[in-house]
């Protein structure tokens, strides 16, 4: 999860690293990483975590490092904001950068998408991708892949969901284009597939690759389910491990921000079906996310087949120690066996001595 506490340098500090090191302390089997854009003009804010360099390599392998020491395996997600870029923190607004941002030391700079067109109204009207700009990416995402590698990390995931670059490509809603890059539905995927082969080559072949894509636009005429399948079989054809399904995005600020504006709820889980479908029909193992709060729930998804790996964004803000609390709850393992030796010993005494806790 982006925490858009770097600077314009796009170097972890102590704050991403005290970020994800509690997840993996806590038991946590893996710990991704915020987006990392291949090139500085990805980045949604001017606060954002990067890859475009190696001098953002040691940071990233602290991280790293500890993570795996602890047991968990490190992970890293590299993509590219695409039409997003350029915008406020969620907690300034997420408005795209003005003058007034400029005033205060934070220019807007030109985003890059399919079209000139923004897809989200309000908006930078974006710089059109050219074919060979559009090959510099692909080699740029490879080049991050590369560096990803170097630092250490064991798992990659693309982003290419949320309305991000690489969505905006293979979402009729966002590509209109009539070039190899656009028309029909092998064209809009085109980029997509060139990234992956690029990260693939550029990435460890002992080491897992996972793609997260937006199953659905949730938009009329937009990417559906069936367009899903496709893609993943042809990601799958391109050396990509994993799918991770998620949704939504295009044409709205974030992936929640039209749900939203709709007025419409979300019900815990809302994004397994679609990982349960890819998972029987491509077949290919599926990452769950998505209001997936309950240890029963995500165990359940599980158990019946629904998905390989559940992810947790935000609950995880609200209880780091999720993973820890969701053993003891589904018994997964002798009451406090999971805990570190540190804290475990002073717990499991205290609960003996039955000494209550604040709820
Ligand atoms: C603060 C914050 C930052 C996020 N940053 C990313 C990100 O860097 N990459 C990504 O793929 N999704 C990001 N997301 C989306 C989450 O990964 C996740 O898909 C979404 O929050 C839904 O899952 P949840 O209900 O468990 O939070 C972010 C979400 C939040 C709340």
């Amino acid at each position: 999860m982006q925490m858009y506490l770097a600077g314009d340098d796009g170097i972890a500090t102590d704050w991403h690293f005290q970020h994800l090191a509690k997840y993996a302390v806590a038991g946590a089997g893996c710990v991704f990483t915020e987006v990392l854009p291949p090139e500085p003009r990805g980045r949604n804010t001017h606060w954002d975590l990067g890859i475009w360099d190696d001098a953002q390599i040691p940071a990233l392998s602290r991280i790293a490092a500890f993570i795996e020491k602890t047991g968990a395996v490190p992970a890293a997600q590299i993509g590219h904001a695409g039409t997003k870029s350029a915008r406020q923190r969620p907690f300034d607004g997420l408005q795209p950068l003005g003058d007034d941002d400029a005033a205060r030391g934070e220019p807007p700079w030109q985003p890059a998408g399919p079209m000139s067109e923004a897809n989200v109204e309000g908006y930078h009207p974006p710089h059109a991708l050219s074919p060979s700009e559009i090959h510099q990416l692909v080699d740029d995402f490879g080049k991050g892949a590369r560096r990803l590698a170097a630092s250490g990390f064991r798992f990659l995931e693309v982003h290419a969901a949320h309305g991000y670059l690489i969505h905006s490509f293979y979402s009729p809603i966002s590509n209109r284009r009539s070039d190899a890059y656009g028309g029909d539905r092998s064209g809009r995927m085109r980029f997509a597939l060139e990234v992956a082969e690029s990260v693939r080559a550029n990435w460890s072949d002992e080491f897992p690759l996972s793609f997260r894509i937006s199953s659905i636009d949730a938009v009329v005429g937009g990417w559906d389910l069936d367009d899903s399948l496709i893609f993943v079989r042809e990601l799958k054809s391109h050396g990509v491990d994993i799918v991770d399904c998620s949704s939504r995005g295009v044409g709205a600020a974030n992936s929640m921000a039209r749900l939203e504006k709709e007025g419409k709820s979300l019900e815990e889980g809302y994004q397994v079906p679609y990982s349960e479908y890819l998972r029987r029909e491509v077949p290919i193992p599926t990452i769950a996310v998505g209001l997936i709060t309950r240890a029963e729930f995500a165990e359940r998804v599980l158990q019946d087949g629904r998905a390989d790996l559940i992810a947790l964004g935000r609950e995880l803000l609200y209880n780091p120690h999720w993973v820890l609390h969701a053993a003891n709850a589904l018994e997964l393992e002798t009451k406090w066996n999971d805990w570190p030796p540190s804290w475990n010993w002073w717990l499991e005494r205290r609960e003996k001595l039955g000494i209550k806790r604040a709820e």
